[in-house]
């Protein structure tokens, strides 16, 4: 990037999914790869940002010049993402699983004759809400929102409830092995107060380069540059 647009900003970034855990060896995801957030935390340093990546479990490298918090659960992300503020820009990348087993133990459960366990479950907290509401609430808070139908119409209203600024929508249908999740390319809908930017299909990596662009320039008419 010219001129290191995002220099002197933190950026928070979450990334990839969240594991819920039902025993010690057993866990409650979901089929996100973590790429996404990956490729912006390393745009936004690109672009001159000090980055916090908050990252579920993954595999991948950390970009250069980022720095990234492991964690395991929602709640460990929530309390990562806290725990980072304040930041200038936010964006809530994380596949986070919205629910978690109520009654996790420390054994590993067996198979006897009761036959299989009844998984009750229940929600984890909504980072990218609990954000919005919040007095440290960044001055630029991006969300995404992986729909398989309806996906800008689910958007627009995820970032009102949410009180988002901006909302990325992506389609994650496709089922198992076709779909944006885990995959290289991302087709995105970019959600504002303004309307809807429905970006061409590119590779996740130069969504990345796009936002943080459309970032900076957001940034910019906010200082009244
Ligand atoms: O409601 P939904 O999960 O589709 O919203 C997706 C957006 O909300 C993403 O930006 C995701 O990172 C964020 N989210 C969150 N905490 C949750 C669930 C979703 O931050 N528990």
């Amino acid at each position: 990037f010219e001129g290191a647009p995002l220099a002197g900003r933190h950026v928070l970034v979450t990334a990839g999914p969240t594991h819920e855990p039902i025993d010690p060896v057993r866990y409650i995801a979901n089929r996100s790869s973590g790429k996404q957030g990956f490729a912006i935390a390393a745009a936004a340093a690109a672009a001159g940002a000090r980055v916090t990546l908050v990252a579920g479990p993954v595999d991948l490298d950390t970009p250069p010049g980022v720095t990234r918090i492991d964690v395991q659960t929602a709640r460990d992300m929530a309390g990562a993402v806290r725990a980072h503020l304040p930041a200038d820009i936010a964006i809530m990348a994380a596949a986070v699983a919205d629910w978690r087993a109520r009654d996790a133990v420390d054994r590993k459960m067996k198979k006897g004759d009761s036959g299989p366990p009844a998984l009750q479950l229940e929600e984890n907290p909504d980072i990218l809400a609990t954000l919005g509401a919040s007095a440290d609430r960044p001055a630029l808070l991006i969300g995404f929102a992986a729909e398989t139908n309806d996906v800008v119409e689910n958007a627009r209203a995820k970032r009102e409830r949410k009180r988002a600024d901006w909302i990325i929508a992506n389609d994650v249908s496709g089922g198992v092995g076709q779909s944006v999740m885990g995959g290289a390319d991302n087709t995105i809908h970019l959600v504002t107060a303004g309307g809807v930017e429905d970006w061409p299909q590119m590779p996740k990596e130069e969504v990345a380069m796009k936002l943080v662009e459309r970032i900076a320039a957001e940034l910019e008419v906010a200082n009244g540059e």
